[in-house]
């Protein structure tokens, strides 16, 4: 296993830990419990599912069972460059569930799921509030409104050459 994914499992392991050692070892604790490890590791890590299972009394089945019947909790960890495709009434109507769909078969994952170099991940949202620009996707920081499916290649070739441009200034910075 690469040293940095085993460093992060075994960070993740013990402050999951720490977090639940604060609460009660009652069952009704669980979302306040889930809630909590989803907003300091972006999603619920099935490592920390394990130990909340054993603190609770209750099987990890049982838990994810919970977990997906709520749709704010991830199981995958956010993308470096989050894609949220708003589905919210106005984008609906608009094609939204076609933007999402393109973003889905570019990047080869489904929503609520982060590309396996974790640079793009990608969900569902409700109305982000700009429905004059309906069909709208927020891209990392960016809201990008008139979404169109030829925008969502252009978009991801965007951060494509970003990247490759990183790429050669770190090669250049080190040579
Ligand atoms: S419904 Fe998409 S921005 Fe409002």
């Amino acid at each position: 296993m690469h040293e940095t994914v085993k460093a992060e499992e075994a960070w993740i392991i013990d402050d999951t830990r720490a977090q639940i050692s604060k609460f009660e070892k009652k069952r009704e604790n669980l979302i306040s419990i889930l809630q909590l490890i989803q907003h300091r590791h972006g999603y619920l890590p099935p490592e920390s599912m394990k130990h909340v299972a054993q603190h609770l009394g209750m099987a990890v089945s049982e838990i994810f069972g919970v977990a997906t019947f709520y749709n704010q909790f991830r199981f995958h960890p956010p993308g470096r460059n989050p894609i949220n495709v708003c589905l919210g009434t106005a984008c609906h109507v608009r094609g939204g569930e076609v933007i999402l769909e393109n973003f889905e078969r570019k990047l080869e994952i489904k929503a609520g799921q982060t590309t396996p170099d974790r640079e793009f991940s990608i969900d569902r949202v409700a109305c982000v509030g700009c429905c004059a620009l309906a069909p709208v996707a927020v891209v990392g920081e960016t809201v990008q409104g008139k979404m169109a499916p030829s925008k969502v290649e252009g978009i991801l070739l965007g951060f494509q050459i970003e990247k490759e441009k990183e790429r050669k200034r770190h090669e250049s910075e080190s040579n």
